[in-house]
């Protein structure tokens, strides 16, 4: 029948353009209900402004409790050793450079002793800031008889521009989502017309039908009531 097939039609678009991604730009929304992926980092970051270092670590045995503090290291463009620049511990985060006092932020998980995102946010990025980032996990998982420790760390190259220049890769995969979330909303909407006209067509004829098996009614129980009025309901 073409009015099911229609009305599956629209069903299936609803479902696809419901279930389509909107479009997400750079950094990833990860850290939803307790879900946790290893996103790497944005590594080019505009002067002037503030910029997000990613630092994931998930957690491979979610079920065992555990604490971690993290540790964060920088090495500048040119230079030899990397130096200490932020800790976020049990007792909060702690500046440990002179150099990023006021201009590091936390960003990474919150209200939790069991981090699995050390992100942190530089504001006011300057040119010197470009160099090596590495961050670290120290992280104890409690199993029931042991202590098992682990060190996780994650390097971020960053690169300060003067303005935000962009991938041509992110530029077509953009406006593909894009057209793509269009196009699909189009057609949705054609469906939708075709569904109403369908489904419009479709009552019109029930009720002429409807109309003439009353009209028909009428007229034999007029005749057998020899000319009595009978009203429908
Ligand atoms: C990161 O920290 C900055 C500065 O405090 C804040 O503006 C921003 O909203 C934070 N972002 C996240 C994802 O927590
Ligand atoms: C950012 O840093 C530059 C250089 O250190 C300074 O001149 C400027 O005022 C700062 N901007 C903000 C918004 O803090
Ligand atoms: C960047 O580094 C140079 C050399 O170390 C220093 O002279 C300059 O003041 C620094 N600029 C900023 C904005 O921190």
């Amino acid at each position: 029948m073409h009015f099911s097939v229609g009305l599956s039609l629209c069903l299936l678009g609803f479902a696809l353009v419901s279930l389509f991604p909107q479009p997400a730009r750079g950094q990833a929304l990860y850290e939803g209900r307790g879900a946790c992926a290893e996103v790497d980092s944005d590594t080019e970051a505009v002067a002037g402004v503030g910029f997000k270092l990613g630092c994931i670590s998930c957690k491979r045995r979610t079920e065992v409790i555990a604490t971690a503090t993290v540790e964060w290291y920088f090495r500048g463009k040119g230079e030899a050793d990397f130096f200490h620049i932020y800790s976020y511990n049990e007792d909060g985060a702690t500046v440990e450079s002179d150099n990023f006092v006021g201009r590091v932020d936390w960003n990474g998980s919150k209200r939790s002793n069991d981090i699995q995102d050390a992100s942190i946010y530089l504001l006011n990025v300057t040119f010197n800031d470009s160099g090596t980032y590495q961050c670290f996990f120290n992280r104890i998982l409690a199993y029931d008889n042991y202590d098992y420790t682990t060190v996780i760390s994650k390097v971020v190259k960053l690169t300060v521009v003067a303005k935000a220049t962009r991938g041509t890769a992110s530029i077509v995969s953009e406006f593909m989502m894009y057209f793509t979330v269009i196009g699909l909303q189009v057609w949705l909407l054609i469906e939708m017309i075709y569904c109403y006209r369908k489904i419009s067509a479709h009552g019109e004829e029930a009720l002429r039908e409807a109309a003439n098996a009353e009209y028909l009614a009428i007229a034999t129980e007029g005749k057998d009531n020899c000319g009595g009025v009978q009203v429908g309901e």
